[in-house]
């Protein structure tokens, strides 16, 4: 299992096209930074730190995936030449996006995580900032940070230090509803979005009640456990989520709910990922939808896993504040 921090790439410095995309909300305009990649603004304040610039302090709420991804980062990274394409996949049915739609552009990725999606979103040629309130920007940045159309910053969705209208393509895949409020994160972001670009989110779905009764129980005490006791407790998902795997086990998951998933590693990542977070808001199709109608979005649609909707910014409207 991958237990240890990624490593930092060597790279230091953005590519040069990061610069004029980033902006402090409270100055408007480029955000310079000096020669040690540093910046001290009226609201926000950067410093580089291995390699990677932060406009946050900490990694406030969440921690326990600046853990996670730091141990798991590299489980969940498509390798197309050994036959690992499920991100690839994942993002496509979550986002209605090819790589053909994606060459070319310029393209956030808000909770890029350890980069899984990111990196398909660089393989197809756009120009990718992925930022991240936690350490696992340390991932993403030792798994791509080497790729000259890769940038990750850690910031946190609800200040993000970018300028309005500098992105083709916005998508936040399984981030939103673990911030302290999905809609109003989700409003901090069509501003950013070029006139006539899209945006993509998927956030749990609050479909399936039943399946949550249990986890939401035992959510109480692991969301406030000790991230390495509960990393114990969630290697238990290997075996556990083997026997899910049969006719006979599934019957007991309602019971116990963890990942079903066939690769070991990945069962255990998942249970963790679905215990740990402090915050996990679930979300339907029609509020979903009434967030973009609100931001003045168009064009919305809904995607084929529950909740991904996207929606397109208007070539002549402003945004909803
Ligand atoms: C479940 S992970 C998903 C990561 C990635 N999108 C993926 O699907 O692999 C959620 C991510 O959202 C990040 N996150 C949570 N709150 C955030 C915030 N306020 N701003 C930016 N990122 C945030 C977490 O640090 C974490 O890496």
């Amino acid at each position: 299992m991958a237990t240890d921090r990624a490593s930092s790439s060597d790279a230091v410095g953005d590519p040069p096209w990061l610069e004029p995309l980033l902006a402090d909300p409270a100055e408007g305009g480029p955000l310079s930074l000096d020669a040690a990649g540093a910046h001290a603004g009226e609201r926000l304040s950067a410093r580089r730190v291995d390699g990677v610039l932060r406009f946050v302090e900490s990694d406030s709420y969440a921690q326990s995936f600046g853990r996670e991804w730091n141990w798991f980062a590299q489980t969940q990274l498509d390798r197309p030449d050994e036959n690992r394409t499920e991100s690839r996949q994942t993002f496509a049915e979550k986002t209605g996006l090819e790589p053909a739609d994606l060459a070319g552009k310029t393209v956030l990725d808000v909770g890029c995580g350890m980069g899984r999606f990111s990196e398909v979103v660089l393989s197809a040629g756009a120009n990718v900032v992925g930022v991240d309130l936690s350490a696992a920007v340390d991932a993403a940045h030792g798994n791509l940070g080497d790729r000259p159309n890769a940038a990750f910053i850690q910031a946190d969705v609800f200040d993000l230090p970018l300028r309005e209208e500098s992105f083709d393509l916005i998508y936040s895949i399984g981030v939103l509803h673990h911030t302290p409020d999905t809609r109003e994160a989700f409003l901090r972001l069509p501003r950013l979005l070029k006139p006539g670009g899209r945006i993509v989110i998927w956030v749990y779905t609050s479909e399936r009640p039943v399946g949550y009764v249990a986890s939401d129980l035992y959510r109480r005490f692991t969301s406030r456990m000790d991230e390495e006791r509960l990393l114990r407790l969630c290697k238990a998902a290997g075996p556990i989520g083997a026997l899910y795997r049969t006719r006979a086990g599934r019957v007991l998951s309602p019971l116990l709910p963890v990942s079903h998933h066939p690769d070991p590693e990945w069962r255990v990542l998942d249970t963790f990922d679905w215990y740990a977070p402090r915050y996990q808001w679930k979300h339907d199709w029609a509020e979903v939808e009434r967030w973009f109608r609100t931001a003045g979005l168009e064009e919305i649609r809904r995607h084929r896993v529950p909740v991904a909707v996207s929606g397109r910014r208007p070539l002549d409207s402003p945004v909803a504040d």
